[in-house]
Formats: C-alpha cells, structure tokens, sequence
C-alpha cells in the first residue's frame, strides 16, 4: 500500500450497524475534516481526470459532489452535478436504476453535457454499481463519452467491476482503495 493509500485509509472511519443493522458504514468525515488528506485525495482524483483525458467532471449526489468539486477545480475543468431526481430547474435527462428495494431516478442538466465531451465520473464508493451503471448511461444518452470512473472506495466483494465491464465499454475504472 502506498503512503497515500495508507494517508487515506486511516481516516475513513467504520461505523457498525449504520444506517441499519449489519451494515459497516464507511464514514469519510474525518478524512474530509483533515486538509493534508483532502487535498490528496483531491490531487489524485485530478491527475486520474488528465490521465484519462477528461474536459469535464462529473459528481454523483451526494458524498460525489464533495469529491467531485474540488477535482474539477484543481483540474481546470467544470463541474456537473448528477442529483436524485427533482432537484434540477432545468431540462434533464433521467436514468432510473434499481436499488435493493426498490428503484430510484437521477437526473442531469441536459445541455450540460455535448458530443465531444470526455467525462469523469467521480464518487465515493462503489458498492452495487448501480448508481455509477446509472449515471454512465446518462452520459452516453447525453451523446457524451465517459473518459472513466474513479472512487476513493470499491466494495470489491459486491461485483461492481464485473457488472461495469459492459457498460464502461473499455474506460478505466479507478479505485484508490480496495475494502
Ligand atoms: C452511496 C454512495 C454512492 C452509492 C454507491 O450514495 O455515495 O453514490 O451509494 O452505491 P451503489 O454502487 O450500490 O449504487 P447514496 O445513494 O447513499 O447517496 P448519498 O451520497 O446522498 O448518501
């Protein structure tokens, strides 16, 4: 692991039994509330977007607009939110996907996204993969092309790498840490 990984690692906080029984919640409020792990976090995400050729980011609601914003910054790109459906004033796109129980809808500006745009979704975890399956389909129905996704966290025993392969369509999936 490397001094980064270890950087980032130690400040994500376990939170048994959150929201509900059985549950390890990966709680990054500490590493969030710490600047010298923020900011590499920050820098990491952001040479992950020039590495994969990004010219935009996207952040998925909510923990993704943390992360997401200050990549954008720091790369010199903008900044589109993909919010939970009803959010957005304006003309959206609309991706429903399934949850355990149940679905659920985000929603993205339709004119934030062109042909020709090469897009960075940026989360924190990738647990199921349905909320990033979601947003990729969002983005290619934009006519825009996903440059990649990068997390800080994969869940790895849930299969989101396996169940992503089709969709991501040969862009890199990037997770700075394995739990
Ligand atoms: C969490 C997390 C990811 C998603 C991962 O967000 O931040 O966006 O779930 O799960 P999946 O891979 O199984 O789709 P959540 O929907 O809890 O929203 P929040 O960030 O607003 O709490």
């Amino acid at each position: 692991m490397t001094d980064i990984q270890e950087l980032l690692l130690s400040r994500i906080r376990d939170v048994a039994d959150y929201p509900e029984p059985g549950v390890m919640f990966k709680d990054i409020t500490p590493l969030l509330a710490d600047p010298a792990a923020f900011t590499a976090l920050t820098d990491a995400l952001a040479e992950i977007a020039a590495d994969t050729g990004a010219t935009k980011i996207v952040g998925l609601e909510a923990r993704g607009f943390i992360l997401g914003a200050p990549v954008a910054v720091r790369a010199g790109l903008g900044f589109i939110p993909v919010r939970k459906a009803g959010k957005l004033p304006g003309a959206t796109l609309r991706q429903a996907y399934d949850l355990e129980y149940g679905s659920a809808e985000i929603e993205v500006h339709a004119e934030d996204l062109t042909a020709g745009d090469r897009v960075l979704i940026v989360d924190d975890v990738l647990a199921t993969g349905g909320t990033a399956e979601a947003a990729i389909h969002l983005i290619q129905r934009a006519g825009a092309q996903v440059s990649g996704l990068a997390v800080l966290m994969e869940l790895g025993f849930l299969g989101a790498r396996a169940r992503l392969a089709p969709t991501l369509a040969g862009a890199p999936l990037e997770a700075l840490l394995q739990v």
